[in-house]
């Protein structure tokens, strides 16, 4: 077990080894039983967590805030819209001044090409830890809740489990891709074969693409590479159907859309939940488009994990606060 965590980063999935990811969800599930059985846990007593969103959120927000209140502490809900971010405050700045009001800054910024290098500026300017609440490039907690929820109705024992990544049809708007990015880099890690689906325009980055081939190398995995959801369905453990933009063919809001549009049948419907394992397992990390993304018969069916999925998110960003803000 590796317990020193005190004063970490997480930005990107794979800043914590293996050891360490494996101490955030003992600690998570402990917090998540103490809760259960009413029993104080109030391990971040008077410390403050600075929440600075530059993206709408239900999940992240209300998880993190419960958190740190349930943890004895206080998060401090700061929308970047409502700061003097545009009139000119950088981020060595923000780094710099909140790293000393603060015991923690979680930051949410998925804009292309900017959220991700906005984290690390604050990062290194700040004394106190900084948490990735989404950026372009990850959704490390969101991942952490991921594996948690997969444990909990798998078992420990995922060697040679089958866990489809698939992209699927929505229409609301360009999703971004830090959720299909942060599994293929950390499932690989707790021994599933990762089969990732999409088609041909909705391609990851390349970089994470060889970090992700490298993890199930290291770890002795699959990873495959589909453009047929069908087939990628078939024999599958866990089914974790959602939509991405095709930020790398374009970042194009109407370009990106026309290319979407053409993949309608790319739904997460009983017909593919079929193809899977009797007691295959169906994962979105919500918000999702209802009826377009997937079916309602399937994300309210028996296969559905979602409500777990997205409960586990308080019980393991929890244990990273613990961790890394005492
Ligand atoms: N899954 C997730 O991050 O949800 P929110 O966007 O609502 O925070």
């Amino acid at each position: 077990m590796q317990t020193d965590l005190r004063g970490r980063d997480l930005i990107g999935d794979l800043d914590f080894s293996k050891e360490e990811v494996e101490t955030i969800l003992d600690v998570a599930w402990d917090l998540k039983m103490k809760r259960a059985m009413g029993e104080e846990h109030a391990y971040l007593r008077d410390k403050v967590l600075a929440m600075l969103f530059f993206f709408s959120s239900t999940r992240t927000r209300g998880s993190f805030e419960a958190g740190m209140a349930q943890l004895g502490g206080h998060a401090a809900f700061i929308e970047s819209r409502t700061t003097q971010i545009s009139h000119g405050d950088t981020e060595k700045e923000l780094g710099e001044i909140f790293g000393r009001y603060f015991d923690g800054i979680a930051i949410r910024h998925v804009d292309w090409g900017i959220g991700n290098r906005y984290l690390n500026l604050v990062a290194e300017a700040s004394r106190v830890p900084v948490l990735n609440m989404q950026d372009e490039i990850y959704h490390p907690h969101q991942c952490l809740a991921d594996i948690m929820t997969i444990i909990e109705k798998k078992g420990r024992d995922l060697r040679r489990k089958k866990m489809v990544v698939s992209w699927a049809y929505a229409s609301s708007y360009l999703k971004p891709i830090s959720v299909p990015q942060s599994l293929i880099l950390q499932m690989p890690r707790f021994g599933l074969d990762v089969v990732l689906a999409h088609p041909p325009e909705f391609k990851l980055m390349p970089e994470i693409m060889d970090q992700a081939q490298e993890q199930a190398r290291k770890f002795h995995t699959g990873f495959e590479v589909v453009d047929d959801m069908e087939e990628a369905c078939k024999d599958a453990d866990i089914i974790y159907a959602k939509s991405w933009g095709p930020l790398l063919t374009t970042q194009d809001p109407v370009e990106g859309k026309k290319i979407q549009d053409q993949y309608q049948d790319w739904i997460a419907d009983d017909a593919k939940m079929a193809l899977g394992k009797d007691d295959v397992i169906y994962m979105h990390p919500l918000p999702a488009d209802r009826e377009i993304e997937v079916a309602n018969s399937v994300i309210d069916g028996r296969h559905s994990v979602v409500f777990d999925q997205a409960e586990n998110r308080l019980h393991a960003q929890k244990a990273v606060m613990a961790l890394t803000m005492r």
